[in-house]
């Protein structure tokens, strides 16, 4: 695998006393960057989606904690600030915990900041061995559609569902690339198509919209989309218009793939009905890069995730290994305690 070529963006990068971040909102017009001197500021980004995505999140959480260490910040209220930043995606959650099992153990500043760069460092392997494993369940020469952005943008680098499209497309695997548009923020059209350009991967977008029609031509074998959540029973929260394609997917034959680190399987939680969803401004529908479209006074409901059943995914693909048609059992004898 060419890591070379088809890893080498770097999202989240620590500076010794600050933590820098790319700005995802303003991808691609323009590549700044934001230096967060605390982790208050930290929280911010991640509150604003100038950090996004659910290992990003967990990533950028973790230096927060390291950094307020560093500063002297009172951990507990560091903590429970960062948690509440966005609710959906349990990296974030999973981060802070390990961060504070450490804590706990007596860490000082100097060992939580190690911590944070073990978050970091294991979130890439584990990006590079699921790029392994996804794209050897994909038949040569397939086309794939994938969902959101599950890139380096998203993660520790490499990515998820992008992390097995790179190695595919390496492999002689996958030929071909849609990306869906991911309204109402654009992650398809922004961020994944950013790094596929980059790349050089032959990819086209296409409205979310698109995706059925897309499917009843043929021209894609699987789905292939990143997750925030992914209950003991194989229930996944992703994005907005995740479930949609998985029921397309099931009615057309095409085959359905979910791709994400061990750090957002969620044992702790039964099925999907308990994942909350996150409901985020309506002001993001009713605009489209900073430009009114809707008419003054129109109502908006813009709910960023939802669920996929288990029984609509054909596999889970973790850093651990495969599970194919994932159930309670399967997910038990993986990630049970
Ligand atoms: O709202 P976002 O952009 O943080 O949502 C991101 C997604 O839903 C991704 O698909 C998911 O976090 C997996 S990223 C590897």
């Amino acid at each position: 695998m060419d890591y070379d070529r088809y890893d080498r963006i770097r999202a989240v990068q620590w500076q010794g006393d600050h933590l820098r971040l790319l700005d995802q909102r303003l991808l691609p017009r323009e590549e700044r960057w934001i230096d967060c001197a605390d982790a208050n500021q930290i929280t911010q980004a991640i509150r604003d989606l100038a950090v996004r995505g659910a290992p990003a999140i967990g990533i950028a959480a973790a230096w927060g904690v390291a950094l307020a260490a560093k500063q002297g910040e009172p951990l507990d209220e560091v903590l429970a600030t960062l948690r509440a930043a966005r609710p959906t995606a349990v990296n974030l959650m999973w981060a802070l915990d390990r961060m504070k099992r450490r804590i706990v153990a007596g860490a000082d500043a100097d060992a939580l900041v190690r911590e944070a760069q073990a978050i970091q460092d294991e979130d890439l392997a584990a990006n590079r061995k699921m790029g392994e494993l996804g794209a050897a369940l994909i038949r040569a020469h397939s086309g794939v559609l994938t969902h959101c952005n599950t890139g380096s943008l998203a993660t520790a680098g490499f990515g998820t569902a992008l992390g097995v499209i790179r190695a595919g497309v390496a492999m002689g695997r996958v030929d071909h690339v849609y990306a869906g548009e991911t309204r109402p923020w654009q992650q398809g059209a922004r961020l994944t198509m950013w790094e596929l350009v980059r790349d050089g991967i032959p990819a086209q977008l296409i409205a979310d919209s698109a995706a059925a029609h897309l499917m009843k031509s043929c021209a894609v074998q699987w789905v292939i989309v990143g997750a925030d959540r992914i209950a003991a029973n194989g229930d996944t929260a992703n994005k907005i218009g995740t479930y949609q394609l998985a029921i397309t997917a099931k009615y057309h034959g095409v085959k359905f793939m979910v791709v994400a680190p061990s750090s957002t399987v969620d044992m702790a939680t039964g099925t999907g009905e308990e994942i909350e969803i996150e409901l985020r401004d309506p002001a993001e529908l009713l605009s489209t890069g900073g430009q009114r479209t809707v008419v003054e006074g129109a109502q908006a409901w813009n709910p960023v995730f939802d669920v996929t059943p288990a029984e609509l995914i054909d596999a889970i693909v973790t850093e651990r290994g495969v599970i194919e048609r994932p159930n309670s059992i399967a997910m038990q004898a993986m990630f049970g305690w």
